[in-house]
Parts: structure tokens; C-alpha cells; sequence
């Protein structure tokens, strides 16, 4: 994608509503009216989705913010939210999917996403090593639910391990910015304190919001810190005690997610616990190849299945659906099955309901199938 040395502003919205006239589009033929403004800048689209890198900042050796500069098909973001970043490799774009981690509050309409860097990672690779101010991105619209209530909670804990802390850094900054005068408990788990990104601003929000109440649980232990080692339900007895009648998000790993559903659902409050995945659930195994042919419809191509997901098989047969996490969690590839059987790679479940969606990326044939692709 083009690299631009100074943020542009999107086209004001009149610009935009006179750029996609018909006449316009007409003079412009055989090309788009957006071939001849993207030229300009790619920001300067009629149709939108893109983003522009303005700031790069590294918060450790592996994680690094990018402040990025939207065009006027952002609609902002609610804290917690995520979007989908798209970056170019061999002539395809890829798409992966990022919480946001600045308040919904900044005032200069921009957003930030953090990155942490993954081996063989195509675009967090890009992303780390690429990405500099003036880098163009395709961006999605913020979606999710998993968000800070509109009416803000008295009461709110906020827990995160490694990098699911970039959600829950976005409601705590969000409520930073409105003064927020409740009481929060913000409960990090990380190897150690130089793995913590954002550390001085979660100080100084702590600093300045005296009912904000931080801990940095070091898992490999630590000297003079009031909780080490891994998540165990003794920690929230000990710094809120009260987290049984509170309404807390958490964003981590399968295996602190599994702890806290686990100590929530002990203590009968499984339903004040909203949790946020970045890693999936354990994928179980299946049979193999099941011997049923996967038909994909609106290409007309069909193939035996060979065992993989979906989603790979599509792509193995030249198609390319559009996805973004590969792992259950963001929904990016969710395709319509009008007719056949497919087994669910989290829980082993069969759905051979006949007109559903199916998560392509985590769906393994379960007999003969068709995908709307
Ligand atoms: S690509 Fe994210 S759920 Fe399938």
C-alpha cells in the first residue's frame, strides 16, 4: 500500500456526495471516480475503509502503537471494541483483527491499536516492521460487544493478561477522560513489568483517579508486589473482595479466560463476568477427512474434502474469503451454509442444519457440504 510523508484530512462529506454522483461517474468511466482520488490521496475515497499510520510508538521489545488517521467511514469506537486491519503481502491483502487501545474521547479523531509481534506473523510482521508514519492501511469499522456500558458502572473490575490488555486499557482511558469518579480495580498479568505496555499512563491515571485501584501481577514473581504468579480466584478475594457483585471485563488468554469463568461461576456470578478472547479455545480433534465434497456455490468450484478448515480449503482452491483472526473469534469469515454438515473445531459439535452461518475458519466438512463462496 502507498506510504504518504503527511496525514491528509478525508474528504468533507459534501465533497463526497458530489464525487459519487452518477454524472460524475459517468464522465469518469471506464474508471472509478475513486481510481482518480485515490491518485491524489488513499484516503480520498467515496467508499472508505482505509487508515493512515500518523505515529508509530514501541511500547516494549515485542508490542508497538500505531496512532492511526481514519477516513469518513469511521464512525468511532466505543471502549472495547475492535477493528480489522488489513495489510498488503503477494499481491492479497491480509486482514487480522486488533482491539483499539485509545479512549473513545480523543479529540483529534484518531485511534490507536497495539501489536504485539507474532513468530511467522504476516501482519503483525508488516505491521512492526513496515508500518511508518504515512503507511495506508485498510481498516474496518470498530465492532464488538464487549464494551464499557453507556452507563457507567459505580463499580467496575478490569482484568487482562499479556496483550488482551489493550481492551480493557481503552475503558480504563475512557474513563480517565470523563473523570471518572467510580471505583475500578484494573488487574494485569504479565511475565514481568518490562512486558507491560502503557505502564506510565495506567501510573498516572491511578495517580490522579484515587478509586482507580492498579496491580501488576508479575507471573514469574516479583520483589515488594502485592500479588505474583499466575491468576488464582485468592487474588480477587484479596484486592475485590467484592468482584462476586461487579461487573468486570476480562481479555486474555484461553487459560486465565477459563480461571475466571471458572471462579465467577463458583461464586453464582457467571453473568457479571463479560470476557474477550485472543486466543481460542483448544480446537478439537476430528476423524480426518470426512469423504464428503465441499461445493462452493457461487463459484461453482467443488473439492474433496482434505480435512483442513474451510476457510483453508477456499483458499487452497484459489478462492479468497475474506477472514481475519483464523481462530473463532472475530467472525470476519462467516459464510452462509444453505445445505450440508460441518463440525464446529472448538467443541465437536455437528451442525448439519440446513440455511445457517458458519465460522468458515474454525468448520471442518462432517460429509458433503455447500459454503456460499
Ligand atoms: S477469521 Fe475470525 S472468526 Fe474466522
Amino acid at each position: 500500500m502507498p506510504l504518504l510523508s503527511s496525514p491528509v484530512r478525508p474528504l468533507p462529506a459534501r465533497v463526497r456526495s458530489v464525487l459519487g454522483s452518477s454524472l460524475l461517474a459517468g464522465l469518469a468511466s471506464p474508471h472509478s471516480v475513486d481510481r482518480y482520488l485515490e491518485s491524489v490521496h488513499p484516503l480520498w475515497t467515496t467508499e472508505g475503509g482505509r487508515a493512515q499510520v500518523t505515529a508509530v510508538h514501541r511500547e516494549t521489545d515485542d508490542v508497538v502503537t500505531l496512532t492511526l488517521q481514519p477516513d469518513h467511514a469511521w464512525a468511532g469506537s466505543i471502549a472495547g471494541q475492535h477493528v480489522r486491519i488489513g495489510v498488503p503481502s503477494d499481491g492479497v491483502t491480509q486482514t487480522r483483527t486488533y482491539s483499539v487501545s485509545s479512549s473513545a474521547h480523543r479529540a483529534d479523531g484518531r485511534f490507536t491499536i497495539t501489536v504485539k509481534r507474532k513468530d511467522g506473523g504476516v501482519v503483525s510482521g508488516f505491521l512492526h516492521e513496515r508500518a511508518v508514519p504515512g503507511t495506508i492501511l485498510s481498516c474496518s469499522a470498530a465492532t464488538g460487544e464487549v464494551v464499557l456500558p453507556e452507563a457507567r458502572p459505580n463499580r467496575l473490575v478490569l482484568v487482562s493478561g499479556g496483550s488482551g490488555i489493550t481492551p480493557v486499557v481503552s475503558m480504563l482511558r475512557t474513563l480517565a477522560d470523563e473523570d471518572h469518579g467510580g471505583a475500578v480495580t484494573f488487574l494485569h498479568y504479565a511475565r514481568t513489568t518490562d512486558d507491560v505496555p502503557f505502564l506510565a499512563d495506567l501510573r498516572a491515571i491511578a495517580a490522579r483517579l484515587p478509586r482507580v485501584d492498579l496491580h501488576i501481577v508479575p507471573t514469574g514473581g516479583g520483589p515488594g508486589e502485592v500479588l505474583t504468579g499466575r491468576f488464582e480466584a485468592a487474588h480477587l478475594d484479596r484486592v475485590a473482595p467484592d468482584h462476586r457483585q461487579t461487573l468486570t471485563f476480562a481479555c486474555g488468554p484461553t487459560g486465565l479466560i477459563d480461571a475466571l469463568e471458572e471462579a465467577y461461576a463458583a461464586g453464582d456470578a457467571g453473568d457479571l463476568l463479560q470476557v474477550e478472547r485472543f486466543t481460542p479455545r483448544a480446537l478439537v480433534r476430528t476423524e480426518g477427512v470426512s469423504g464428503g465434497t465441499i461445493s462452493f456455490a457461487r463459484s461453482g468450484i467443488e473439492v474433496i474434502d482434505d480435512g483442513r478448515s474451510l476457510l483453508e480449503q477456499a483458499e487452497a482452491a484459489g478462492l479468497t474469503p475474506e477472514n481475519g483472526c483464523r481462530m473463532g473469534i472475530c467472525h470476519t469469515c462467516t459464510r452462509f451454509k444453505p445445505e450440508g454438515a460441518v463440525t464446529d473445531l472448538r467443541d465437536g459439535r455437528i451442525c448439519d442444519t440446513p440455511d445457517t452461518r458458519v465460522q468458515i475458519c474454525v468448520s471442518v466438512p462432517a460429509g458433503d457440504v455447500v459454503v456460499d463462496l
